[in-house]
């Protein structure tokens, strides 16, 4: 039954940092849409039987040697496909067409002008702005293709051989800088590949429970619980296949937020019935943490004490062959991409890495949905927003965001004031609006102040808000001066330990949103 990711798309890749873009825009769409690598086998891309093919952008040059090519058999069964930016110009060379290098490299806003009416294009607007990122260019056309819009820049913006359902786009419909995009990519899909649209939430959901059904038959699963969206989405769905055949293990490592522990015990616990065994480690993890200060070095030891943990929980279950993962669709790729640049910039953990004896069967039910396709799927399975919408929240927990040596005093007190800030700006209407995330760090750094009468000489807390889209680039949220001023003043009199408060105003690049 696997019906709902059949007729899709197959999004082909040749390297653009908008790839999987491209994918989320048409599965907002409500068609199931797959990215495959340039060069990956094409018996994988006909297991889903795709209605037609999209050919990313990416970096290279059509004729550089090493440059990736066009799989022939894209173009072998004629069905539909729309090239983007390197695609177009890959299809165009492919067909007989010729493409130049051009001597400047054409990047940003751009306004395209249409010149013939055509299916992909279809109910847009005549001249429309749209986002450019290109280098060479598309010299002459092959046969049977016509020019469908054109820039001043660029003559060849659109193109299409409309007989054998071939188009080419100069620039990128799936940024949110080509208003209209979404529209061309509705064209694409709906008017020439004749997709349906039966990709949803609920759709998902029954796929996704027949499948661990099959998968899992009679025998039990093991699944790690953080209180984060995915592992939530992940049990949940594995609790409505198998029930009470799923048991989940929650580690409290004492780095979670204020309240954190309970709402989980409460939430998978008392309000759903899941068999959920909470193990209390916090003891265990501060003594592997004593002394400690460097950050890297604190992500280690918190991955590894976890793996601890977990494997002798999962020692003592005896007869479970299945674990049960939370990966989702962009760790998919990005492990794969990784391979390519190993280098380190933070090291992020899960449940990779078990010891051998511990030999378990994976069972990944989201791995191919996306971030905001998890959270849909978990209301549509009845998981409170306030954990649907969770903001980010790292594995490593509090003690990144405990700068300096760790105790259990200055993670309550980070905890009090975390929960402060928050607790503002939701009061505010500020999170998930202006603000993606937010989160106080503690610094291990006293200065002078008065309280009172009295001198004090405590630690510092910085209070870290950032707006962004995808976490990859981040700028610090505009907050209003005046809840900065409320904010400060409650931490500085609620909060023993902090007697000065600063806000981080750093992007990222070249920040990260983490301290640590
Ligand atoms: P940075 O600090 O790299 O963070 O700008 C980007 C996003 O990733 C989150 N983050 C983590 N998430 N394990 C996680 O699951 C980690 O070790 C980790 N480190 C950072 C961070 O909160 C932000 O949303």
């Amino acid at each position: 039954m696997d019906d709902i990711k059949r007729g899709g798309i197959a999004v082909i890749d040749y390297g653009s940092q908008t790839t999987q873009l491209i994918a989320r825009r048409i599965r907002e769409l409500g068609v199931y849409a797959e990215i495959f690598a340039h060069d990956a086998a094409p018996e994988a891309i006909e297991r889903r039987q795709p209605a037609g093919y999209i050919l990313s952008g990416g970096p290279s040059s059509v004729y550089a040697p090493g440059a990736p090519t066009l799989s022939p058999f894209v173009l072998e069964h004629g069905k539909p496909v729309l090239g983007i930016c390197y695609g177009m110009q890959l299809l165009t060379a492919a067909l007989g067409g010729t493409v130049a290098a051009s001597a400047s490299r054409e990047y940003g806003p751009a306004q395209i002008q249409q010149r013939a009416h055509s299916r992909l294009l279809a109910d847009t607007a005549a001249a429309q702005p749209v986002w450019m990122s290109h280098g060479d260019r598309i010299e002459e056309l092959p046969d049977g293709f016509q020019t469908l819009a054109y820039t001043a820049n660029s003559p060849y913006a659109a193109i299409g051989d409309v007989a054998r359902h071939r188009y080419g786009l100069q620039f990128h419909p799936e940024v949110g800088h080509s208003p209209q995009g979404s529209q061309m990519l509705g064209n694409f899909v709906f008017g020439i590949c004749g997709c349906q649209a039966k990709w949803s939430a609920a759709a998902f959901i029954d796929e996704a429970v027949a499948r661990i059904q099959t998968q899992v038959g009679d025998e039990r699963v093991l699944l790690a619980l953080s209180g984060g969206v995915d592992s939530a989405v992940a049990g949940a769905l594995i609790q409505r296949a198998i029930g009470k055949r799923l048991t989940c293990v929650f580690v409290d490592n004492g780095l979670l937020r204020q309240g954190e522990a309970a709402q989980v015990l409460r939430v998978f616990r008392k309000e759903r019935g899941m068999r959920l065994i909470a193990v209390n480690a916090a003891e265990e993890f501060l003594q592997a943490l004593a002394g400690i200060t460097e950050p890297e070095t604190k992500r280690k030891i918190i991955g590894a004490q976890f793996i601890d943990v977990f494997s002798r929980q999962a020692r003592q279950l005896r007869g479970l062959r299945f674990l049960a993962q939370g990966t989702i669709y962009p760790d998919v790729i990005e492990s794969a991409a990784a391979g390519k640049s190993a280098r380190t910039i933070k090291s992020h953990h899960n449940v990779g890495g078990l010891p051998e004896d511990l030999d378990f069967d994976l069972v990944e039910p989201l791995r191919d949905c996306f971030k905001d396709e998890v959270r849909r799927a978990g209301e549509a399975l009845g998981l409170p927003s306030s954990i649907v919408w969770r903001q980010p929240f790292p594995g490593p927990g509090l003690a990144i965001r405990c700068l300096g040596e760790l105790s259990w005093q200055r993670l309550e007190t980070l905890r009090r004031a975390d929960a402060i800030f928050t607790g503002e700006l939701v009061a505010a209407g500020l999170l998930r609006g202006e603000t993606a995330q937010c989160f106080a760090v503690l610094l291990p750094v006293r200065s002078v102040g008065v309280m009172g009468d009295k001198r004090s000489y405590e630690e510092t807390l910085a209070l870290r808000a950032v707006a962004t889209d995808d976490f990859m680039t981040a700028d610090w949220a505009r907050l209003p001066y005046d809840l900065l001023a409320k904010i400060s003043a409650r931490i500085v009199n609620e909060v023993a330990g902090i007697n000065r408060v600063v806000y981080d105003i750093t992007s990222k690049p070249p920040g990260t949103i983490e301290w640590e």
